[in-house]
């Protein structure tokens, strides 16, 4: 029977990366796993493996970006693809030219994968509908939907850092309402199978159905923070608020900032995590985004790894890679 997923192809293997959503624990742990050999690439001196040579990858970013896009095109690269990075601000779209007249101009080129970010949540999903079945979508992140790699590249940096999910308290602080990254985070954690996940922040930053992803809502710090694993801070997405949500970043920092006395109430060996951009003195402390704890620069080197494992596997390598460490081994 096909997968109804349309991130799946009628093999019912997956063919795009849309979302977290619909993805079993099985599918993400080999995403992982597959990451897993790929950070032993990503140490040698020669980091290229030719598993993707010959295809073309178009990174696609109508919205602003530095470590996805970056660790796109790196990704890409060291699987030895051919990487386009189309300038989005100085192309045929600013001249008048549809999304999908752009997206026919580089099916014509031959590209075989898009990677796609967008202001627009659905624009990824949108794409994969519109170019031709062969080519394989990647989300980038789009809106405040989903931003699928991120929450895989978070799932590898808690995976190193913690051993295994279970057992887990993580909390994630902020503006959860019009965060992607916390929405594809959720659901991979509960996917699979954290004790549990705890959100905190001002209402006005909750999203409406904030209970029915499977979290606990906290209006207290203090109280979310109490022997949490993993503290994981997010970016005021102030593109995205469309009337004033929070009085001030000032009391915005004396309510919700992480600062180093409220790491204090959470586990001696917490780890902090942010996706970035941070904002110092908005959402994290200097001190704490700089200090023994985090693992923030982490998380973009191991982005890396998960996008080419996440790349390979749609694509239809995943299994080589999984063999090649085997015979490593
Ligand atoms: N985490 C993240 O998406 O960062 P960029 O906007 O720099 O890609």
């Amino acid at each position: 029977m096909n997968n109804p997923d349309p991130q799946f192809n009628q093999f019912n293997k997956l063919h795009h990366f849309l979302s977290i959503d619909g993805l079993d624990k099985a599918t993400l742990t080999h995403i992982l796993d597959t990451a897993e050999g790929f950070t032993s690439v990503n140490d040698k001196a020669i980091k290229n493996v030719p598993l993707l040579r010959g295809k073309t990858v178009a990174n696609l970013f109508f919205e602003n970006s530095t470590r996805t896009r970056t660790a796109f095109e790196l990704a890409a690269k060291r699987l030895s693809a051919d990487t386009l990075n189309i300038d989005l601000v100085s192309s045929s779209t600013k001249k008048g030219e549809s999304l999908l007249d752009t997206l026919r101009v580089l099916e014509a080129l031959q590209s075989d994968m898009f990677v796609v970010r967008h202001s627009d949540s659905g624009a990824a999903n949108f794409i994969a509908r519109h170019v031709s079945p062969s080519i394989n979508i990647i989300n980038g992140g789009d809106g405040q939907h989903a931003h699928p790699t991120q929450a895989m590249l978070d799932m590898f940096t808690i995976r190193r850092y913690k051993g295994s999910f279970e057992n887990l308290i993580v909390v994630i602080i902020g503006d959860i309402r019009h965060s992607r990254v916390a929405r594809s985070g959720i659901g991979a954690l509960i996917t699979l199978g954290v004790a549990q996940v705890r959100v905190v922040g001002p209402q006005t930053l909750m999203p409406a159905d904030v209970e029915s992803l499977g979290v606990v809502v906290y209006q207290d710090m203090d109280l979310a923070l109490a022997d949490a694993d993993v503290v994981m801070g997010l970016r005021l997405q102030n593109e995205r608020m469309t009337s004033a949500t929070i009085p001030s970043t000032g009391e915005f920092y004396q309510t919700y900032g992480l600062t180093p006395a409220r790491m204090k109430l959470a586990k001696p060996d917490a780890i902090v995590m942010h996706p970035g951009p941070t904002n110092r003195g908005v959402e994290i402390a200097a001190s704490v985004a700089d200090g023994k704890q985090s693992v923030i620069l982490n998380q973009v080197t191991y982005g890396i790894a998960v996008r080419m494992a996440v790349m390979s596997i749609i694509m239809g390598h995943g299994e080589e890679v999984r063999i090649a460490e085997a015979n490593q081994a």
